[in-house]
């Protein structure tokens, strides 16, 4: 695998392969890779022919009083696991080099009503910040196809959303939640946790899944659902965000009507804010 800096390095570089014919697969990250990111790795290994990921902690996204100072920077190791994916590119530039006039006049890309919504309310400007960073990097790396996680799934339709408005030719694939055995879906946040937090953590994704169960059993009383779910998730020591049982297709607040439905949640434990989500089809 080719580690690269600049852009210029990486356009010279895809400049070639796509001479070569050769179909461009991405996979943006912020690095301190797991499982899950080289799962997405895969996944672009399986539908391009050139694989470039990029680690780059985008400033942008945070907002103040955040992790960005403390979220961890493991570029070697990272190194490691992506070429051991048969990873062909790395492009890790410097925040000059995505910023070169500062962030203050950077344009940025808003995309208005969903940005707003669950992770955006809590976080304000993160999917401003989000969608600027990936809108450069698709314009730096001009990839085909480009795999996101669908851990973060109000992250995922916010980039199909921009990507549809703003007619960029790039083919989105959203790829599904790696986690580990107890059902924790794996993410770079979760090394903020100790042993006995780990243990905690699972009871986020076990609520989602007895609101599945119920769901799936016919009960349509969707505050009633929340609400124990949240008392659920605060006796065993988390602080609460959001939980909410929303349309799919535009993460509207569900009616008894809709069935293809999505469970999204957000909550404090420690010093991790952790999120996760089920898709079920009534
Ligand atoms: O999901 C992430 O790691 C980041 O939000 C992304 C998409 C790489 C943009 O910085």
């Amino acid at each position: 695998m080719i580690t690269l800096h600049t852009i210029a390095e990486l356009r010279a570089a895809l400049n070639k392969e796509r001479a070569a014919g050769k179909r461009i697969g991405f996979v943006p990250t912020m690095g301190n890779l797991h499982e899950g990111h080289l799962q997405l790795i895969d996944q672009a290994k399986a539908n391009s022919d050139v694989v470039v990921s990029s680690i780059f902690v985008n400033p942008l996204q945070f907002g103040a009083g955040e992790d960005l100072d403390n979220y961890p920077r493991t570029l070697v190791a990272d190194q490691e696991k992506l070429n051991s994916r048969g990873c062909n590119y790395l492009f890790a530039p410097t925040d000059a080099e995505v910023y070169p006039n500062g962030r203050e006049s950077q344009t940025q890309v808003e995309v208005p009503e969903i940005s707003d919504l669950y992770c955006g309310a809590t976080r304000p400007g993160h999917f401003r910040g989000v969608a600027t960073v990936v809108a450069k990097l698709f314009g730096m790396v001009q990839p085909d196809v480009a795999v996101f996680g669908e851990k973060d799934f109000q992250q995922l339709m916010v980039i199909r959303k921009m990507t549809e408005d703003l007619s960029l030719p790039v083919e989105i694939q959203g790829a599904p939640i790696a986690r580990n055995e107890q059902g924790l879906a794996l993410s770079s946040r979760n090394g903020y946790l100790s042993e006995q937090e780990l243990e905690t953590a699972t009871v986020l994704n076990a609520s989602l899944r007895e609101i599945e169960a119920a769901l799936i059993e016919g009960n349509k009383d969707f505050d009633s659902l929340i609400e124990s779910a949240q008392q659920c998730l605060e006796t065993a020591g988390f602080k609460r965000d959001y939980l909410v049982i929303c349309r799919s297709q535009d993460l509207q607040p569900a009616t008894s009507e809709d069935s293809q439905l999505v469970v999204l949640a957000a909550a404090y434990l420690g010093p991790a804010r952790l999120i996760d989500n089920l898709q079920i089809n009534l």
